[in-house]
């Protein structure tokens, strides 16, 4: 008989993931507050502005919804530019609502995994020449330290930088992020700065507190050649894929920085994770292409067939996940996905995709992957950077205007999850028959082309 449960390991966490400038409002004090009054910098015009209010105190009401929700984890990020608003000044008050809030977790008994950066900065650290200027490595270790002390007995979990990676790439590459270059070479410079400045947090973070568990949270975006005959199309996917995905966890891991034609020792750097922290959302399809120089070589766009979220932002690629989760193994530690998620105002997309990519993790988890939690993005509608208020991701829709919350349908279904620790046939017949029916066919990761 077909198998009816898919059961997870015991002890697994599950919960959201949010960062603080996307919850928080009103972070005056920051680059992207800035950033968002500049016109053309977010979709819309929209801005942040009081965001889902956790700083006037509406985290409680939200901490209250994840764990009537059977969540025991959460995920969030501290922000420098309330921490320290003018170098070398130390809000305590600041300091004390992140107490706050961190008891407020864990009194609902929701395990605490702290981000101390996550894409935003204080203004004065973005006028000193942000990730261009070496000095930002000690300023940060001093910013963590700082943080550590004060907040370090009530998390064992922390993630010194979220997505490197996509905050080198969008902030001196892509220029969507602030301070909108588009500079490759300021891309790579970037890349080294952070590589030393998570080796130092690393180093302050153990110092303080010797249990700690210390990571990163990297992006790692599947890629594929869109021709697999073409070697032109491999070679710039196997381009891409080194310089975006492997280089931040190959430089914690081995302390070697592997620039395009550069080699970079940073002997500090070695040995500076004990686990793997994976955001995964979406796979691409690579195709070479000799003008596309700021891209490495080449034009992406999502496999053919691949089902879209609404405004075609991602494509769900569940095999893209399992083969993330494959070459995360080789580095033998612990995994948690720490981001997974999807835009989807409507919530027709979203059961298909948590249900798919869960089903994809527990059987990644099956063939000896240690995955030990997951981190759903995101528990409420949040400001979603460049894309303002167009993407909506939330478990929990939010109106900015009212701040009224709404549930969706995926949260009744995640929480069926959290509290079952695992997926069953009943469940996924009831929420999204089609997942059922692909799981059956054993087709659930889709064809190699993450076609379904
Ligand atoms: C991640 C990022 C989050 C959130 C998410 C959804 O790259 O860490 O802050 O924006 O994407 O797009």
């Amino acid at each position: 008989m077909a198998r009816q449960t898919w059961a997870f390991p015991d002890g697994f966490l599950w919960g959201t993931a949010t960062a603080s400038y996307q919850v928080e409002g009103d972070n005056a004090n920051s680059d992207w507050w800035r950033w968002e009054s500049e016109p053309g910098r977010i979709e819309g015009g929209d801005r942040s502005g009081k965001a889902c209010d956790w700083w006037g105190g509406r985290w409680a009401e939200d901490f209250d919804r994840a764990a009537a929700a059977g969540q025991n984890a959460h995920r969030l990020s501290v922000e420098w530019s309330r921490i320290e608003p003018e170098p070398g000044r130390w809000d305590e008050a600041a300091l004390g609502t992140y107490r706050e809030l961190l008891l407020g977790l864990r009194n609902r008994g929701l395990t605490p995994l702290v981000t101390l950066h996550h894409f935003t900065h204080p203004n004065w650290l973005a006028e000193r020449g942000g990730w261009l200027n070496p000095d930002v490595v000690g300023l940060f270790e001093r910013y963590v330290h700082r943080t550590v002390s004060a907040l370090g007995d009530l998390a064992d979990v922390w993630i010194t930088i979220n997505e490197p990676n996509v905050l080198a790439y969008s902030s001196y590459a892509a220029g969507v992020f602030p301070p909108g270059r588009r500079s490759l070479r300021q891309a790579f410079r970037a890349m080294e700065t952070l590589t030393n400045a998570h080796a130092a947090a690393y180093h302050a973070i153990r110092a303080l507190r010797p249990s700690a568990r210390i990571g990163l949270a990297h992006h790692v975006r599947g890629m594929w050649p869109a021709r697999g005959w073409n070697p032109l199309d491999r070679l710039v996917t196997w381009a891409r894929s080194t310089t975006f995905n492997e280089l931040f966890p190959r430089a914690a891991q081995d302390g070697t920085l592997r620039l395009p034609g550069r080699r970079l020792s940073i002997p500090k750097a070695a040995g500076t994770q004990d686990f793997f922290g994976l955001n995964y959302y979406t796979t691409e399809l690579d195709r070479f292409d000799p003008g596309a120089r700021q891209e490495l070589f080449a034009r992406s766009h999502y496999p053919p067939g691949a089902a879209l979220s609404p405004t075609g932002f991602l494509a769900s690629v569940p095999r893209g996940l399992a083969l993330a989760l494959r070459w995360a193994r080789g580095f033998k530690m612990p995994i948690l996905i720490t981001e997974n998620g999807t835009e989807d105002p409507r919530d027709d997309f979203r059961r298909e995709y948590l249900l798919d990519h869960l089903h994809c993790i527990w059987s990644e988890i099956e063939r000896g992957t240690p995955v030990q939690g997951y981190l759903h993005w995101t528990l409420v509608d949040n400001f979603e950077w460049a894309e303002g208020w167009k993407l909506r991701f939330g478990l929990w829709g939010l109106d900015p205007n009212t701040q009224q919350r709404t549930r969706r349908p995926s949260a009744d279904l995640y929480e069926e999850i959290c509290r079952q620790n695992g997926l069953s046939a009943e469940l996924m017949q009831r929420y999204a028959p089609k997942v059922l029916e692909r799981v059956l066919q054993g087709t659930s990761e889709g064809s190699s082309r993450g076609v379904q």
